[in-house]
């Protein structure tokens, strides 16, 4: 079973055709890291390149749609139809040459997502989800995990940056979670992946704070498509404007949002 309607397939054939071009760059970062130079712009290069094809492959297909994307900002049209594009979540590790980021594109209806890829280039790992058609991982369905008891989860989440906006607070809540609960917490430097994981199955939960609207828009529907929870951490719908995200399979959400208190 597979997923193939219309805006999945644009979908599918920007992130392949954008990939090309990240999957070279990333030998190229490999390269660098050993010169005295270093990467440091080429990275945000890459970055802009990599928009660049995905927007002209999503305009062209799309011509009448709004874009909401992480380097350029906003394109105005349309305003029923955006899609919300990253093309590079992930960056520090692409710029170390640590092979985890992905590129993550949603698509919002009249402000609900209801179309989500994510596609890991260096894996060739591709996780789409599409409002009631269910999500699936390279053409196989996925389904967020069953564990219930959070003692035997392995949990997700990431930064925060130190100086950035709150980022005391998102230090003080890392610090009370792994003090109250004796399990593995990662950090694995892509929030896109991070949820995409968390829709396969693969992790039983994640949560950050502060997020921008592109590093979560496919992750979105991508979890619920799979059956898990979206929430902030209150368990209220507001995680967008709440800037917290919570992500879990649908047997930890309230024990997270205890422990997260
Ligand atoms: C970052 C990654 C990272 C998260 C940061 C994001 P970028 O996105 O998703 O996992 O912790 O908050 O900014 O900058 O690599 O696109
Ligand atoms: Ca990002
Ligand atoms: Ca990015």
């Amino acid at each position: 079973m597979k997923l193939n309607s219309a805006n999945i397939n644009v979908m599918v054939k920007a992130c392949r055709k954008a990939s090309k071009v990240l999957i070279r760059d990333f030998g190229e970062v490999e390269n660098l890291q050993v010169s005295l130079k270093g990467p440091g712009d080429f990275v945000t290069v890459s970055d802009k390149k990599v928009e660049k094809i995905l927007i002209d492959e999503l305009q062209k297909a799309r011509p009448s749609y709004s874009i909401l994307s992480e380097e350029i900002g906003e394109i105005k049209n349309d305003e029923s139809f955006k899609w919300i594009i990253d093309p590079i979540d992930g960056t520090a590790n692409f710029l170390h040459g640590i092979p985890h980021f992905a590129i993550s594109i949603g698509l919002e209806k009249e402000k609900e997502i209801i179309c989500g890829i994510i596609y890991d280039p260096i894996k060739d790992e591709m996780f789409i989800a599409e409002k009631g058609n269910g999500s699936f991982l390279n053409n196989q369905r996925m389904r967020v995990s069953s564990r219930s008891k959070l003692k035997d989860c392995i949990i997700f989440t990431g930064g925060p940056r130190l100086g950035s906006k709150n980022s005391d607070l998102a230090l003080k809540e890392y610090n009370n979670f792994s003090s109250k609960v004796l399990l593995p917490i990662r950090k694995l430097g892509s929030a896109s992946l991070d949820m995409a994981y968390v829709a396969a199955g693969r992790c039983d939960g994640f949560w950050q704070r502060n997020l921008s609207y592109w590093d979560i828009a496919a992750g979105i529907i991508l979890i619920k498509e799979s059956g898990g929870f979206v929430t902030d951490f209150y368990g209220k719908n507001e995680y967008i404007e709440n800037k917290t995200i919570l992500a879990t399979n649908s047997k930890i959400n309230k024990e997270m949002i205890e422990v997260l208190k």
